[in-house]
């Protein structure tokens, strides 16, 4: 049993020397200048893009701050997925490269996403405990979201938009 004991810790070390040669892709770092960013192309309040870059960017932007553990395998590997799948899902930092219609369903779902508390992901709040949203963060966040839906207005005519929303 002893023996097997050892021979199960040895075999776990080796798996996790080996998973380190698993070569990492390029970091979520960008020094382009961010033309398309989402305070950029709109009004953003100082302390709204504050808690948005806080609590989001991390997975929704170009820019990834990166915690020291980042450069261990396999968290860096899960880290990676998390960046791509945020990313992919939306971009604050290229916003403004949406159609004014995918940007309005972007910020509908910014919206959805904080009211239930999906956002930020739970795996992301347990360590950076001070992305957490409180119940003033959230509602600034979906005032701001609100207003500038409603300043996309005139690019919809009132029936597409607004009488959807209001089913
Ligand atoms: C740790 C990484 C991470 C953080 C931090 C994070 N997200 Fe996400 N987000 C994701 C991932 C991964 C997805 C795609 C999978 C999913 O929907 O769960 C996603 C999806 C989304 C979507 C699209 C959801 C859909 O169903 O279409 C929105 C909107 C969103 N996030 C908003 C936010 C906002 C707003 C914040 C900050 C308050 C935030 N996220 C913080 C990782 C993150």
């Amino acid at each position: 049993m002893k023996s097997f004991l050892k021979f199960f810790l040895l075999l776990i070390v080796i798996v996790l020397v080996g998973v380190q040669f698993i070569p990492k892709a390029a970091k979520n770092q960008s020094t382009k200048m961010e033309t398309m960013a989402i305070d950029q192309v709109h009004q953003v309040p100082p302390s709204t893009i504050s808690l948005l870059k806080n609590s989001c960017y991390d997975c929704h932007s170009n820019n990834t701050h990166y915690p020291w553990y980042a450069n261990i395998q396999p968290v860096a590997w899960w880290l990676n997925d998390h960046i791509e799948e945020g990313k992919g899902e939306l971009n604050f930092s290229e916003f403004g490269s949406y159609s004014l219609r995918r940007q309005y369903h972007k910020l509908e779902e910014i919206k959805e996403q904080i009211e239930e508390d999906e956002m930020p992901l739970e795996s992301y709040t347990i360590i950076h405990q001070n992305a957490v949203l409180s119940d003033t963060d959230k509602q600034e966040i979906n005032n701001w979201a609100s207003n500038l839906m409603d300043s996309f207005q005139h690019v919809y005519p009132a029936d597409s938009i607004h009488r959807k929303k209001s089913k």
